[in-house]
């Protein structure tokens, strides 16, 4: 089983949306997901309350109780642990990211998300350095250029690494929790739905090989 932590210094930057979109990429790619919602706004299982499908599961939970969340959802036979994470709790950030196999930072290209780029980095050290992603999320369909140039800043300002996708600013990534779904389910051969299988391979082929690693070390 592998964990991803979404996680991010700044409230609105798309944790949620891009935990919902990975997961439902997931389950399409016949993984079983569990999602646990470590947010007392509780977006995710709220989410979920509004949906009908069973895959993927929402466990709201507690920081404090994070190792054994993750330790039911591998019971009941999960492939992928997502966990969500509040915009402003570093204690949250650390937990989440130190018991994950992977970060994932969405971002918004503007200055008040990215200068908080240098706090996240700060909470990986403290966290371990666990492989980590930024994620940048809410590009203009129509101003993509922009995106290398943000890219580059974000790593050479603050040393992390970008995911080589982006996610585009698009209506239906707003309006598909309304009624429990994700963006790709609204359509599934649009742009969105591109954007966010295209960031599941790359997160589930970097876990693959993070697993063949540990396997050879072993
Ligand atoms: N790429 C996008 N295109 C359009 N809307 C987006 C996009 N990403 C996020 N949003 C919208 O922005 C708002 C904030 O996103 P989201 O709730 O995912 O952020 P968050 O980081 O989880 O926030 P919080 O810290 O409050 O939990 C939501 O209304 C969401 O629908
Ligand atoms: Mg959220």
């Amino acid at each position: 089983m592998f964990k991803i932590a979404i996680i991010g210094q700044k409230g609105g930057d798309g944790k949620t949306t891009l935990t919902l979109g990975l997961a439902v990429a997931a389950t399409e790619a016949e993984q079983s997901v569990a999602i646990i919602d470590l947010d007392p706004q509780a977006n995710a299982a709220n989410w979920k309350d509004r949906r009908v499908t069973e895959n993927p599961a929402v466990i709201s939970a507690q920081v404090s109780r994070l190792k054994q969340t993750i330790q039911t959802a591998q019971d009941y036979g999960a492939d992928l642990v997502l966990i969500d994470t509040p915009g402003r709790s570093d204690s949250a950030a650390i937990e989440a990211a130190r018991n994950a196999d992977l970060v994932l930072i969405p971002v918004r290209p503007q200055i008040f998300g990215l200068e908080t780029l240098k706090g996240v980095r700060d909470l990986l050290r403290v966290a371990g350095d666990p492989l980590a992603y930024v994620v940048v999320n809410g590009i203009h369909p129509q101003v993509t250029k922009g995106v290398e140039t943000t890219r580059t800043l974000i790593e050479t300002t603050f040393g992390l690494k970008v995911a080589p996708m982006h996610l585009c600013q698009r209506g239906s990534y707003a309006e598909a929790p309304t009624i429990g779904r994700s963006a790709q389910e609204l359509d599934p051969t649009g742009k969105a739905a591109d954007e966010l299988r295209r960031l599941y391979m790359f997160t589930f082929e970097l876990l693959n090989k993070l697993d063949g690693e540990h396997y050879e070390q072993k």
